[in-house]
């Protein structure tokens, strides 16, 4: 039975939570500072300095708010808004000399990704591996990273130099690169795919600090109050950040036990998740081009079948023979779909990117017990919530030149800053890569012939060729599957880290003393 909303939700302590993790700092351009602590002492007076200037949640949200009475008023003038956070690596804490870091419980985030990267199918050998990344290779030390964002380059620059001024000498700045939103395809990645559509719906309330807004996530759709907006599950804060209630794997909406990091000063904190991924765009047009060739079937729509949607967002759940741009245009419809009605994967391949990062209902592990599809469904649903993600990625670099077009090869880097929020790297973002994503026999229900998710899957194996399943079209009718053998990674490791986002009182009272 659904959760009753009015019975109460946690109450988000707005002011604490860094502004990217529960709604996203406003930004067009964002720079990746990547740090390390020369000088402890120095580096401490710098946080007490920087912390009235980093951005909460609360005025993220009270931006949003001003934002949404523009659109109603578009007369009104636009402000710039600018947004300052900040994280640090489990070596970072161990430097800052804080007390009973063994007690942090996420291993993953005690080793750091370098670490980690083999066991979620990075290679080991070769540029994409963690020996040869610009930012974050393995033994470089890295401490933190500062995240400066904004409407435009200049803007954003200028407040960098000004926090890296007050910083002087305390930090050996390791990597400072931007991402900014595409000029002429604003919202969507480099492969040209509308980004940023489905995220989670977050539970919580919000009334201390925005009297006239209950909740942070307000129920959209009348006809279920477990959903944020249709198709949108809310889901427990306590998987987002530490100190609030997290999922019950086996019930949608019951509010799971308070999630905790290990030590009390992580309450209001989280772990963010920050992969350079490099993408290999004139690669990928041209395989599509070649495949979709060979097998007659129209170019975008073998694309579609790769991502689950179309460029402009429409899910193949809802269309999948043809974009329907009218659709796309409809917020509340781009994600009011299950995977239930598809259940032989004729509308949306297992694979797609979305369907194996995201399986919804899918069936995603055998029970013994002798019970219904649907009851199956509804325990893998309540299940795979325990593995969600808030992303807040931004592209980089400048798209794809007519140079490289022609060539089919890229020249230039371009690719996604991948962020992700999430109380447990183990069992949120790594659990996606290992048991979904990159395991071809996911889901069970494809009967061991999904394949890997054709854009972000990777196969450790010495050559890297991965497979995926459903390339040609089986919608309405048809009765094989195709298998197709993807050369190599369209998207490749370049960089990043495992940071844990402090709260804003924890920043002052223990990581600057
Ligand atoms: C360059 C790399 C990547 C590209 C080009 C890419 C592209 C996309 C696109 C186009 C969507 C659909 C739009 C949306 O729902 O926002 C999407 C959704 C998603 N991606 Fe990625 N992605 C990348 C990396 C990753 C990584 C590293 C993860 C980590 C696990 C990930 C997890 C997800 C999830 C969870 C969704 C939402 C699925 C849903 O709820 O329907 N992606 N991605």
């Amino acid at each position: 039975m659904a959760y009753d909303r009015n019975k109460g939700e946690d109450n988000l302590a707005l002011d604490q939570i860094q502004g990217d993790v529960l709604v996203g700092l406003q930004k067009d351009y964002q720079r990746f500072i990547a740090f390390q602590i020369i000088d402890r002492v120095r580096f401490k007076q710098f946080l007490r300095n920087l912390a009235p200037i980093i951005t909460t949640t609360q005025k993220v949200l009270e931006r949003e708010f001003t934002i949404q009475l523009l659109k109603k008023n578009p007369n009104k003038e636009v402000f710039l808004f600018t947004g300052v956070n900040i994280s640090f690596t489990f070596s970072g804490l161990v430097e800052l000399g804080l007390p009973n870091l063994g007690k942090i419980k996420d291993a993953s985030f005690r080793a750091g990704l370098p670490a980690r990267s083999a066991a979620i199918g990075d290679p080991t050998i070769g540029p994409a591996s963690p020996a040869n990344w610009i930012i974050g290779k393995s033994g470089q030390n890295l401490h933190g990273l500062i995240m400066v964002t904004g409407p435009n380059g200049p803007v954003v620059n200028d407040l960098a130099a000004s926090i890296l001024a007050l910083a002087g000498n305390s930090l050996n700045k390791l990597y400072n690169e931007a991402g900014l939103t595409r000029r002429h395809d604003r919202g969507h990645e480099h492969f040209g795919y509308k980004d940023g559509v489905s995220q989670p719906g977050i539970r919580g309330e919000i009334g201390g600090f925005f009297p006239k807004h209950k909740f942070l996530t307000p129920s959209l759709n009348g006809s279920d109050p477990s959903q944020a907006s249709p198709g949108s599950a809310l889901v427990w804060p306590g998987e987002f950040v530490f100190g609030y209630h997290g999922q019950t794997p086996s019930n949608m909406d019951a509010p799971g036990p308070v999630v905790e990091g290990g030590i009390p000063w992580m309450k209001d904190g989280t772990y963010m998740v920050f992969r350079r991924l490099k993408q290999l765009v004139p690669e990928f047009n041209r395989f599509l081009a070649e495949l979709s060739a060979k097998l007659g079937i129209d170019e975008q729509l073998l694309g579609a079948r790769m991502v689950g949607r179309w460029k402009s967002g429409a899910p193949l759940a809802i269309a999948p023979i043809q974009d329907n741009p009218l659709l796309a245009r409809e917020e509340l419809s781009l994600n009011d779909f299950k995977f239930a009605p598809d259940p032989s994967a004729r509308r949306c391949p297992f694979a797609a990117h979305i369907r194996k990062a995201n399986p919804r209902d899918d069936i995603t592990f055998v029970t013994n017990n002798k019970i219904t599809d649907g009851e199956q469904r509804s325990q893998s649903e309540a299940d795979n919530q325990t593995h969600r993600i808030l992303r807040r990625g931004i592209p980089f670099g400048e798209d794809v030149s007519r140079e490289e077009q022609i060539g089919g090869i890229t020249t230039i880097d371009r690719g996604l800053m991948f962020v992700s929020y999430q109380t447990s790297i183990e069992n949120q973002f790594e659990f996606i890569l290992q048991k979904w994503v990159n395991d071809p026999a996911f889901p069970p229900s494809s009967e061991g012939r999904a394949g890997h998710d054709p854009i972000l899957g990777q196969n450790s194996g010495a050559t890297r060729a991965r497979k995926f399943n459903g390339a040609a079209v089986t919608y309405p009718i048809g009765s094989n599957q195709t298998i197709v053998t993807l050369p190599s990674d369209f998207v490749q490791a370049t960089g990043g880290g495992y940071f844990f986002v402090p709260s804003t009182s924890a920043l002052v009272d223990v990581f600057s003393v």
